[in-house]
């Protein structure tokens, strides 16, 4: 194994960057830290023509940390064989029994788990087999979204947390374990706050989880739909976006911390199998010490 100078280059003005000519499955530490600092950097990292086995997706994963077991996916079963930490995504079903989460429609903008206290800090997306077209996955910066924010709508969210629901996954299946609820004040979940300090890089950032069944705690419910609607139509803007367009062998990580992402519907007749790991994380930091003031209301 020998450290390998690093071929980098954006992928965007917005977010993202690709690692060029690298074999992730035989990295050494110095390179590893490299990729570390730009993944740190850039937010989502890209790296083309891996092959990774599932083994070697988890070794890879696991130098930047613990990783969390994979959720079960909504059929109430776990994934592979010996790789509790993988999880499938895929709309591929053999035997009856569909193989993965999400199906091929569209998955809403997320942060993956934002609904648990410690959500994971990245989450690394390896492909196995991809549609003709469609199934892009969308990434947003935050930073951005947070910095180009008006002033008048960032004093509305200083200091204030959102709930973010459980019971939904990001393509609208119920999770298994969970029960449907329509009351966005008591429905499971996990508050965190709204403008959060990233700890590696020392940035606010925002962090929003899902717009399904969110609620801004400690406000009524119609003025947490008005203030969460002006929230999502600043930050659901395609200046803060770019889109990765799938090959097989692609291997897609991104920091959770301050991003999110979507997916595009593809047709349901083609095949797309995803397999996934995620860095386990710990509490959100709130951007300031306002925030302690609602901790108390904060863990619904
Ligand atoms: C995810 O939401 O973690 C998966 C996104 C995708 O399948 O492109």
């Amino acid at each position: 194994m020998m450290t390998q100078p690093l071929d980098t280059i954006a992928l965007s003005d917005v977010i993202g960057a690709e690692i060029r000519d690298i074999d992730l499955a035989h990295i050494d530490d110095a390179t590893f830290t490299a990729i570390h600092d730009v993944w740190i950097r850039f937010q989502v990292l890209r790296f083309r023509n891996q092959k990774l086995t599932d083994a070697k997706l988890v070794a890879f994963s696991r130098r930047f940390g613990e990783l969390d077991i994979a959720p079960p996916n909504e059929n109430g079963t776990r994934d592979v064989e010996g790789f509790p930490e993988i999880l499938v995504i895929s709309n591929v079903v053999e035997d009856g029994v569909e193989i993965g989460s999400l199906g091929s429609g569209e998955a809403a903008w997320h942060t993956d788990m934002s609904y648990i206290p410690t959500p994971p800090i990245g989450s690394v997306l390896y492909a196995w087999e991809v549609p003709r077209r469609g199934g892009s996955t969308g990434f947003l910066n935050m930073y951005r979204v947070l910095e180009t924010m008006p002033d008048s709508l960032r004093r509305k969210i200083e200091g204030r947390y959102i709930k973010h629901d459980a019971t939904t996954n990001s393509a609208g299946y119920l999770r298994a374990g969970t029960e449907n609820s329509d009351d966005v004040r008591t429905s499971p979940g996990t508050a965190h706050p709204i403008i959060i300090t990233h700890p590696e890089t020392g940035r606010d950032t925002l962090y929003l989880g899902r717009r399904h069944r969110a609620y801004v705690v400690d406000m009524d419910v119609d003025a947490s739909e008005a203030l969460l609607g002006e929230l999502w139509s600043h930050t659901n803007q395609k200046e803060f976006t770019w889109h990765q367009e799938w090959s097989v062998g692609d291997l897609v990580m991104w920091d959770n911390r301050c991003t999110m992402h979507r997916r595009d519907a593809f047709d349901s007749k083609d095949r797309r199998i995803m397999h996934r790991t995620q860095i386990k994380g710990c509490a959100l930091i709130a951007d300031d010490r306002k925030s302690k003031t609602r901790r108390s209301t904060a863990s619904l």
